[in-house]
């Protein structure tokens, strides 16, 4: 493809955009001193950790998409966590055998075996330049000099609370003799500071095994939860091969199981592409994208979960003669009742964090990561003398058919709890790839990530910037519950009359939802742009 030959000139420049102003500088200073956009995707996970840690960190896990300039190759590391080998389904149900939703989302029952340690640690090894404590310096540093509060941490923490009260780790750092923190207010997290050093002189096998995973069992014990050494020491990162799609001439690279993102993108991508261009705009185009959501939401949580752990049909479900079928029962003045579809069926929540940030390098090399501990400040448990703040992934999986999790979405057997298993994600770290150049892309957003992604990705292969992806008005289905959530201003008047003429419910989200970066890289201009959504607090910088 033309693409790929294109792609093997060099940008010349790099670029980053992450969450985090001081997160993109420790990226740039890694760059800045040899290393590639591997070392830098290392450095700008590291200070994520240290400066954004309601979404990210140690405790938890993610995805790392990579492309490797000079083999012309992707791979796509799975830091995901995994249930503890204690954990099964029946731990998340009360004695009723109805499923407990506090269990799955606080305290340390709720935290899967994280992955980021070993994932950084397999993407130094394998694919940078430098050594991992050259890429961990500036987060160690934030850490014991600490940084400035701002309002998304602030409004976290005093989201967070009620539940971090129960455990003294957490408010020692983050509500010091019970004060929240202001914007300004110095965070400083000496012990997360020892933690990273430790990894810095002793590799991920520090986190791993001895002193520090016995203190997070220890912990996790003391406070009711079930990890075991076994389970520290067993963890291991997959490589996996990303999901490959084409879309009239466009090639899209994007997560696989057991990300749910690549899977739904590609049904999307395959029932709009049985649409001529003029069938898609407007409000009818609105109509058959979120069509195409309602179908790729149903599959997901019918079929979709961990790969090591169940045969999901993926042949058939991104087969363009599948999309064909699902097609055929879209009416175009009709919105479809999610119920009339056959699949699962039994009230939406909010909880949103998590992070991505996109790196290109000036040879190149592209890294998507999307990186979580699932809510904010994930289970808000630290184990005593760890500074690490344990996620709550263990939400993600399904507790119980027709019970829908924090984010609303519905599963069934085949993303249950099981011990070693991986839940089931919506991170859809993604490459964008036409004859225009590239487009490095991903946002947090929980179940909205999958469509968020997709809709960004659409708008690059319409020609739109990075500044003008981040920025674009978001809406989302999910096939449960029935309804449109949209930001303000997603839909002209005449475009919201004409859908809701269709049927469709649409409901106005009380918050912007997203945190997006996207770096683009045009080959006929040689332009990079980096662009931070306007939403955040983050920074695209080109250098
Ligand atoms: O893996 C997932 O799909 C979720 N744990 C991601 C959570 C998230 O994006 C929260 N966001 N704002």
């Amino acid at each position: 493809m033309a693409a790929v030959a294109q792609a093997r000139d060099l940008p010349g420049r790099s670029g980053i955009a992450s969450a985090h102003p001081l997160a993109t500088t420790a990226g740039y200073e890694v760059l800045r001193d040899g290393g590639n956009a591997f070392d830098a995707a290392v450095a700008v996970s590291a200070a994520l950790a240290v400066v954004e840690p309601h979404s990210s960190g140690l405790g938890g896990g993610g995805f790392f998409l990579l492309y490797l300039a000079d083999e012309d190759r992707y791979v796509f590391v799975d830091a995901r966590e995994v249930a503890p080998g204690a954990a099964s389904p029946s731990t998340y149900l009360d004695d009723a055998g109805q499923p407990v939703r506090a269990a799955a989302l606080n305290g340390p029952l709720a935290a899967g075996i994280p992955g980021l340690a070993a994932g950084w640690q397999h993407v130094v090894d394998r694919y940078g330049r430098l050594p991992l404590a050259r890429s961990l310096q500036s987060a160690i540093r934030y850490a014991e000099d600490g940084f400035p509060a701002y309002s998304r941490l602030a409004l976290g923490v005093r989201f967070r609370r009620r539940v971090a009260d129960q455990w003294p780790g957490f408010g020692e750092v983050f509500y010091p003799e019970g004060v929240n923190p202001e914007d300004g207010t110095a965070i400083v997290q000496q012990d997360l500071g020892n933690t990273l050093k430790r990894i810095a002189a002793d590799g991920a096998a520090a986190f791993y095994r001895g002193e520090l995973a016995a203190k997070m069992v220890d912990g996790v014990r003391a406070a009711g939860g079930n990890w075991t050494l076994d389970d520290l020491a067993r963890y291991s990162v997959v490589e996996r091969a990303p999901v490959v799609t084409q879309y009239f001439g466009n090639r899209i690279v994007t997560a696989p199981l057991p990300s749910s993102g690549g899977v739904a993108i590609t049904t999307m991508l395959n029932i709009l592409a049985g649409y001529s261009p003029a069938e898609l705009t407007g409000a009818q185009g609105y109509h058959v994208i979120i069509e195409s959501m309602r179908r790729a939401y149903r599959d997901r949580a019918e079929y979709l979960g961990d790969p090591a752990f169940t045969d999901a049909p993926l042949a058939r479900l991104m087969h363009p003669d599948y999309a064909t079928g699902l097609r055929a029962g879209i009416d175009l003045e009709r919105a479809t009742r999610s119920a009339e579809l056959t699949g699962l069926w039994p009230e939406d929540t909010e909880s949103r964090q998590t992070t991505h940030f996109s790196i290109l390098d000036a040879e190149g090399n592209r890294v998507a990561a999307t990186l979580t501990i699932n809510g904010w400040f994930g289970s808000g448990f630290i184990p005593p003398g760890t500074g690490i703040i344990l996620n709550n992934e263990m939400d993600d999986f399904s507790l119980a058919a027709a019970n829908p999790n924090t984010f609303g979405l519905l599963g069934d057997a085949a993303n249950a709890v099981a011990p070693g298993k991986r839940p089931l994600s919506s991170m859809s770290p993604t490459f964008v790839e036409s004859d225009r150049g590239i487009a490095i892309v991903g946002t947090p957003g929980g179940s909205r990530i999958i469509t968020m992604v997709f809709r960004a990705a659409l708008a690059w292969m319409a020609g739109a910037n990075a500044d003008e992806m981040v920025a674009l008005k978001r809406f989302h289905h999910q096939y449960f519950p029935d309804e449109v959530v949209h930001e303000p201003g997603a839909f002209s008047p005449e475009e919201f009359q004409s859908l809701t003429e269709r049927g469709h419910l649409l409901r106005e989200s009380r918050r912007p939802f997203g945190n997006m970066n996207v770096v683009t890289w045009d080959y006929s201009s040689n332009q990079v742009e980096a662009a931070s959504d306007p939403r955040g607090a983050g920074e695209g910088r080109v250098y």
